[in-house]
């Protein structure tokens, strides 16, 4: 893979480099800056080198239609504000306001195009449809620096197909989660362990079946525990429940004991009345959750303390952990205790500990930890799955 150490001289030349800005945001405000962080390092080493920085990324799901909310205007002001220098903007992509933006530029300046996916072509099936869009991106520069490890796992205009048409190198954001992630795949040190959450098995599938037999325990929680509690016979009430996965979780749970690996579900869940910050709760035991006084209305929103105990333990106990998905509704202050105590754990232990991005990086930041106590905070939480996964990844490969 060519880095940035491979660059020939770009003083004065137009780099377009594809970051993960990907934000969340409430309103105009970003909730959790950690892509834009991440992001800085490699324009600063593009600015340091005296190129003309051109910056693509998608924001949301517009689907190719112009939508406000998802505009890339806030993010980037607050680039600005990091890089503590003027960030230009343009107010579309391949449009009149990008080209003239493009051609003031100059040495060492930087600009931030309008939301690649305002435009159809970014996202189109059809590989003639992102061709022609990535080529109307490619009259803007002389090479692309990909930096969007976010969504590398995205066969897109600006992700795949631009890069096929320019010079390009992995930027220095890409280096360092493939090195990190590597140290997930290549000889961990043991006791390795995973803990999975989030709200839905399906998206799951793929990184249990293959890290089954490449770790000593996993760790369920969050709302796709309830399947596997399900799977064991147990009633989950009203949480969140995919019954055509129940059968999956069978067989994980059988694959898991036949491999000699621990899965490690909570036995305590803390049920409340409704999804909502001020409903009722009660803490039940994990095969009596119908018994709370919310009967089988009642939803499990968090692993239970006794849990969030056990699972801490199994955390610190580690060398290797890789942590994806929240253990409940962390937004949610009575329903934080799960995603907390194992964010604590994580951040205590004493070898490799690997936040996936997306809401566990969100929640680890909202519940107020230093990204410094972890090794490593990844900025993708669908990307960083598929890499443990051992999938191929189109904006990697497009690199080699
Ligand atoms: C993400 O947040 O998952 C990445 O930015 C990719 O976005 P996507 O899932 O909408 O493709
Ligand atoms: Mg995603």
């Amino acid at each position: 893979m060519h880095t940035l150490k491979d660059l020939p001289d770009i003083s004065g030349k137009r780099v377009i480099l594809r970051c993960d800005l990907n934000v969340p945001l409430d309103g105009s405000k970003i909730t959790d800056d950690g892509r834009i962080v991440a992001s800085v390092p490699t324009i600063q080493a593009l600015v340091s080198k005296g190129a003309k920085v051109i910056i693509v990324s998608h924001l949301g799901r517009p689907d190719g239609a112009v939508v406000a909310k998802y505009s890339l205007e806030p993010v980037a002001k607050r680039l600005g504000e990091l890089l503590n220098v003027d960030v230009a903007f343009a107010t579309d992509t391949v449009g009149e306001s990008a080209a003239s933006s493009v051609a003031n530029l100059n040495a060492g300046q930087v600009l931030v195009l309008e939301n690649l996916r305002f435009n159809p072509g970014e996202t189109a099936k059809s590989d003639d449809e992102r061709l022609a869009f990535a080529k109307s991106l490619a009259e803007f520069g002389d090479l692309v620096v990909s930096d969007g490890f976010g969504v590398v796992h995205r066969k897109q205009a600006s992700v795949y197909d631009l890069e096929h048409l320019l010079p390009s190198f992995a930027g220095l954001l890409i280096e360092r989660e493939l090195h990190v992630l590597q140290g997930l795949t290549t000889n961990p040190e043991r006791p390795y362990s995973v803990v999975l959450g989030g709200s839905k098995v399906s998206d799951k599938l793929g990184v249990i079946d293959h890290l089954l037999p490449r770790v000593d325990s996993i760790l369920i929680g969050g709302g796709m525990v309830f399947t596997f509690l399900a799977a064991l016979g147990y009633k989950v009430g009203a949480s969140l429940l995919e019954i055509d996965q129940i059968d999956t979780c069978k067989g994980y749970l059988a694959k898991a004991e036949e491999l000699g690996v621990k899965v490690v579900l909570p036995t305590d869940i803390v049920v409340a009345a409704k999804f909502s910050a001020d409903a009722a709760f009660a803490v039940t035991a994990a095969d009596a959750i119908e018994s709370s006084p919310f009967g089988a209305s009642g939803l499990g929103l968090d692993i239970g303390p006794v849990s969030a105990k056990a699972f801490a333990e199994v955390i610190s106990a580690s060398k290797t952990v890789f942590w994806n998905g929240p253990m409940g509704v962390f937004e949610f202050e009575n329903f934080a205790n799960g995603t907390r105590v194992v964010a604590e754990a994580l951040s205590q232990v004493d070898g490799l500990s690997v936040v996936g991005g997306g809401d566990s990086a969100a929640a680890v930041r909202a519940l107020g930890f230093p990204d410094e106590h972890f090794s490593h905070i990844s900025t993708g939480g669908g990307a960083s799955l598929e890499f443990l996964e051992g999938k191929a990844m189109p904006g990697l490969e497009v690199l080699q």
